[in-house]
């Protein structure tokens, strides 16, 4: 974090909002967060991925259908995805949210949507950090059954046009057990047992304060939380460069504040007055 001095000046009405924040935080955070620790965004330009002679958006691959067609590309492309997080560090708004965390205990819970494993390693522990659509670093088989590790066999940094060698084929897409990314796909749905959905939609239901970085809101449970908010009178602070669908809520209802402007600006501020 940098020193207290430096922070900006909340806005009034967000320093309120933050200071009488009795219950549970809630924090939602998307690819954003992880921008300023120079991790692409999803729907930025390097969403795309060149199979063969074919290119194809992020939300064409990221699917079981594509899974089961090339399961090899498909992997090859997580992995690159991979190496790219293993070489970012965590930033000044994922250590934040990590120190907030051990200074508010149970009246801090946060969904992220992130499957950069950056938000634990700053620190957020698993128990209150919800990876509602998984991790990369983790594999689960196929046909079922729980994560697990990447074999440390599995090459971390990866260039961009590798392929998998037969070492990699082996580990992840025996034919006995084949391996997955613990992702969650395009084409599959939210489950409790793992991406934490009714633990999320019940957090959703008891915050008394949503604080929603850096995502799009393309997704359905994301913005399930930001209806459920709504309904419930919830006060939501959002923290985006542009206007999304959350900032639009905050519009409308006038119950929250918008504050436009990058994670690593606000984050940090926002953590500091929500300390108790
Ligand atoms: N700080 C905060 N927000 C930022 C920053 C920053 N420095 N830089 C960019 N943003 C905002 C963008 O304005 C955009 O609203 O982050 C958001 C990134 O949006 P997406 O790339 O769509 O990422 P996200 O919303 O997390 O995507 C949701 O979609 O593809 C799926 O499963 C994937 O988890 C992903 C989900």
């Amino acid at each position: 974090m940098p020193p207290m001095n430096d922070l900006p000046e909340l806005p009034a009405d967000a320093r309120a909002l933050c200071e009488g924040a009795a219950g549970l935080a809630l924090w939602l955070t998307g690819a954003g967060i992880s921008a300023e620790s120079g991790v692409p965004t999803f729907r930025g330009k390097d969403g795309y991925w060149t199979v063969g002679s074919t290119n194809y958006r992020a939300e064409e691959l990221a699917t079981y259908a594509a899974f089961s067609q090339m399961p090899e590309d498909v992997w090859a492309w997580y992995l690159y995805r991979r190496g790219v997080c293993r070489g970012a560090e965590p930033n000044a708004a994922h250590r934040a949210i990590a120190e907030l965390e051990a200074a508010r205990g149970e009246r801090h819970l946060l969904v992220t949507q992130n499957v950069d494993g950056l938000h634990l390693r700053a620190g957020s522990t698993a128990a209150r950090t919800y990876e509602i659509h998984g991790n990369l670093d983790y594999a689960r088989p196929v046909a079922g059954g729980a994560r697990r590790s990447i074999p440390a066999s599995v090459e971390v940094p990866w260039a961009k046009d590798r392929a998998l060698g037969p070492a990699e084929r082996d580990v992840l897409l025996a034919d006995d057990n084949p391996l997955r990314p613990h992702v969650l796909w395009f084409d599959e749905s939210y489950d409790e047992a793992n991406f934490r959905f009714e633990s999320t939609l019940h957090a959703a239901s008891q915050a008394s304060l949503v604080i929603v970085v850096g995502t799009t809101g393309a997704t359905n449970l994301p913005l399930h939380i930001g209806r459920i908010a709504v309904q419930r009178g919830a006060p939501m602070i959002v923290v985006n460069p542009e206007p999304n669908p959350f900032s639009e809520w905050v519009d409308e209802t006038g119950c929250g504040v918008f504050l436009q402007g990058t994670a690593g600006e606000w984050v940090p501020a926002l953590c500091k007055h929500l300390t108790p």
